[in-house]
């Protein structure tokens, strides 16, 4: 028999007041990548028929980072997290077919975690991912039967201490039958403290029924919710740990791991040597063999095998990086194209600039690409030298097989195969000159 569609439900829509920000709790970033984007891209392989979105009001900003498949419906009031699930009924009115409701604050959810939850709906028409910590503090405590089916589940404030003692605790993922979640969570009645609607009710109305609801144990780590800055940087500390333990297992060697930062969608080859302190932004390619020194900054930028960035290097978006390029300290380079072979060594600002193979840059060489109203463009050819401490004044073309003095000023293009100098020529005075410090420490 075929499986049964799905559709997805992600709670998103809550206030986040515990997280102290303007920003919404969902779009909190975790290696550089917001949760809800985490638990959409996690998903993404159960191929679902909806992915709704419950966003709340003026939250277009939500609207704007997740990808066209997704709905997005808003919860005008914020009145509880089964409220919020309802929101999707008009989207979902003809679907027939398994839902699995997500918080958007819960980031790590695996694939293979949501299809174990799948898998259970063919036994039972409701069931919830539970897990177990030794710090239970702000969660929804499950309770059990012998069969690991749910009698109910209780929310910390809600506890009394009459209530029977359990380990487990709620994720807030739960899973079923669209036709069965649907009426259930139509039957909840608000809170009597705080008048929301608590989707966790559903689990005693169903009880009550006869038709318990199952629950699928999982992993602490997995299953975190992340409701303030204090557990968001705890998942961000975990998260790191996770990617640069991939890395290292694909061949990467971290000589401090604790010290680097990755992004999510980080990508470095094999024999990549990554030093202490260096941070990596999102959107960053590096192929193998290629060392980043210490100290180095790169969001953007593709970095093709043999080379070497750094120490102390800033690479921002939009850069493409040659082979067995050379890219020293304090460069900055941004939006540029550095083919094969080039040395930008020391101290250089490259923006806006496409440089030809095997060209030297010398050190304290700026391309001046902003008039002050507008970004222009430097082209350097080949095989050219670019003497230190010159300033290349955008628009600008420089040809291959090119010197440039040191110190120069360019600002009219140079064809191929000249020498260009501008700069004031050298005086020598005439008479001896002494430098008088000099002399003056000589007679004591
Ligand atoms: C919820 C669960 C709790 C569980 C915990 C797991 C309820 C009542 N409690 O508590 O049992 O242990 O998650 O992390 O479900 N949201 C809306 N609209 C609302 C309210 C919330 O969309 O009106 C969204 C939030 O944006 C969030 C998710 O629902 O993504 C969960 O809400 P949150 O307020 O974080 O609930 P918890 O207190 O963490
Ligand atoms: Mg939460």
């Amino acid at each position: 028999m075929a499986n049964k569609p799905t559709a997805l439900i992600v709670l998103a829509a809550g206030k986040g007041k515990r997280m102290q920000s303007t920003i919404p709790k969902v779009l909190q970033k975790l290696a550089g990548k917001s949760m809800l984007m985490h638990i959409i891209d996690n998903s993404f392989m159960l191929n679902a028929l909806h992915t709704v979105v419950v966003i709340g009001k003026n939250s277009d900003i939500i609207k704007n980072t997740i990808p066209s498949y997704c709905t997005t419906v808003t919860q005008f009031e914020q009145l509880g997290t089964a409220h919020a699930a309802m929101q999707a009924s008009n989207i979902l009115k003809n679907f027939k077919g398994n839902v699995i409701i997500l918080c958007g604050d819960v980031p790590f959810i695996s694939l293979n975690t949501l299809k174990k939850l799948l898998k259970s709906n063919k036994t039972y028409n409701l069931s919830v991912l539970g897990f177990q910590t030794a710090t239970p503090k702000g969660y929804g405590r499950i309770i059990l039967n012998k069969s690991k089916e749910v009698i109910s589940v209780i929310e910390e404030k809600d506890l009394r201490k009459t209530d029977k003692f359990t380990n487990y605790l709620n994720s807030g993922i739960i899973s079923g039958d669209w036709g069965f979640i649907s009426k259930y969570v139509k039957k909840i009645c608000s809170n009597k403290q705080d008048k929301e609607y608590y989707l966790t009710d559903i689990f005693a109305l169903a009880e009550k029924d006869g038709l318990p609801a199952k629950m699928i144990e999982g992993k602490e780590l997995e299953l975190m919710g992340v409701n303030d800055k204090k557990t968001l940087a705890s998942a961000e500390s975990h998260l790191q740990k996770v990617l640069k333990d991939k890395a290292m297992r694909r061949g990467v060697t971290f000589i401090n791991p604790n010290s680097v930062i990755l992004s999510s969608d980080t990508y470095l080859g094999k024999d990549v040597i990554v030093e202490p302190n260096v941070y990596f932004g999102n959107n960053v390619k590096i192929r193998s063999d290629v060392v980043i020194k210490s100290n180095s900054y790169l969001e953007g930028v593709i970095i093709n095998s043999g080379s070497q960035i750094g120490p102390y290097a800033r690479i921002r978006p939009n850069t493409t990086i040659g082979k067995n390029v050379k890219i020293g300290n304090f460069v900055e380079i941004k939006n540029s194209k550095i083919s094969n072979h080039v040395k930008v060594n020391h101290l250089s600002y490259i923006g806006d600039a496409f440089i030809g193979i095997n060209t030297n840059i010398g050190a304290g060489t700026i391309t001046c690409n902003y008039d002050g109203y507008e970004k222009h463009i430097t082209k350097i050819g080949s095989d050219t030298f670019i003497g230190s401490n010159t300033s290349l004044v955008a628009p600008l073309t420089i040809g291959s097989g090119v010197v440039i003095g040191a110190g120069s000023t360019i600002t009219k293009n140079v064809p191929n195969n000249k020498l260009a100098v501008s700069r004031e020529k050298q005086f020598i005075s005439k008479n001896d000159y002494k430098y008088k410090k000099f002399t003056k420490r000589k007679k004591n």
